[in-house]
């Protein structure tokens, strides 16, 4: 009998020892849908999910008792109703750590690429359109002594931090307080929002997608920005209104996007397909085959945990 269920496609080694030590089974939410999924869920105590994994509170109110733990394979967890969890007395982890300089390395990917205009070089390549080294093409800007604006420095935030540092650029951030950090790193608060994001040549978002952080990137918050910007987006797409987004790219306000996270993955606003001065990926900030493997780790200590009525070492709540 199966203690655990994974709801998606998990790296073969994490779904190899999910089955040897708990027997567990794949059941696509994705697919099944909600009611299918609790009907097929059989006695399973845990279940493992996937961001994007709808796991709101119909989902988890129609959970049989037996279920104990929905164990996230992500750091973020704004896929899970975790107030709904706690209410029903269900445990929730998540992945932290172990993805920190992943996602930091993508995100200097995105400023770069976005900053150079990657994305349009390599469309013009792949077309076969491109005529030959041409003095006017694709101009890009510097990184070099440009203001990296960081919102939200937790360890991703700080990680990029380090990377931006070594790339030229002169640090700041924005966060609820200001973080000690002693000289580690050289990076200055901006406790005044609207002054931060003045400030900014580039802006690189790393908060959690919460109610107050919802469109955070939108037209009145955009209108403050210099003219010109770069926005960076490796932390959730909600936090950004896409209309204005693509509205400001259109007018050349936001001179170019790097963004990793959408609104509705996998079905982002088509608009970004063909837009200019875009620098798109499909949500890879972890997908490295270390940080893969180390998440499900983490899953496997918070399974461990559970099933020998220990703490959990990454419980949300
Ligand atoms: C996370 O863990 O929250 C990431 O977004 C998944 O890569």
């Amino acid at each position: 009998m199966a203690d655990v269920v994974y709801t998606g496609n998990l790296p073969e080694g994490v779904e190899r020892e999910l089955k040897v030590l708990y027997s567990a089974r794949s059941l696509c939410l994705r697919e099944t849908g909600t009611q299918s999924f609790i009907d097929n869920l059989g006695s399973a105590r845990a279940i493992v999910v996937i961001p994007g994994d709808p796991i709101d509170k119909t989902f988890i109110d129609a959970l049989p008792d037996s279920v104990g733990l929905i164990a996230s394979y992500s750091t973020g967890i704004d896929h899970i109703d975790v107030l709904a969890a706690q209410k029903k007395g269900i445990a929730v982890s998540n992945t932290p750590d172990v993805l920190t300089d992943a996602t930091a390395d993508i995100a200097i990917l995105l400023a770069l690429g976005a900053a150079r205009g990657a994305g349009d070089g390599e469309r013009l390549v792949r077309s076969g359109q491109w005529a030959g080294w041409n003095p006017n093409q694709i101009f890009g800007v510097d990184l070099n002594k440009k203001i990296f604006a960081i919102f939200g420095f937790g360890r991703i935030g700080q990680a990029t931090a380090k990377r931006a540092l070594a790339f030229g650029m002169e640090v700041i951030y924005h966060a609820r307080s200001e973080k000690t950090l002693g000289n580690k790193i050289n990076a200055r608060y901006v406790g005044d929002f609207d002054e931060f994001l003045a400030q900014a040549d580039v802006l690189s978002l790393h908060a959690p997608s919460t109610p107050e952080t919802r469109h955070l990137v939108n037209k009145g918050s955009i209108e403050k920005m210099k003219d010109g910007v770069i926005i960076v987006n490796t932390a959730r797409g909600e936090l950004v209104d896409d209309d204005a987004l693509l509205s400001a790219l259109d007018s050349r306000k936001v001179r170019a996007v790097g963004l990793d996270v959408f609104n509705n993955e996998p079905k982002l606003d088509p608009r970004y397909i063909d837009a200019p001065h875009t620098f798109l990926l499909p949500h890879i900030g972890s997908s490295t085959i270390e940080t893969r493997q180390a998440m499900g780790r983490k899953v496997m200590d918070n399974l461990a945990a559970f099933f020998e009525n220990k703490p959990l070492p990454d419980s949300v709540y």
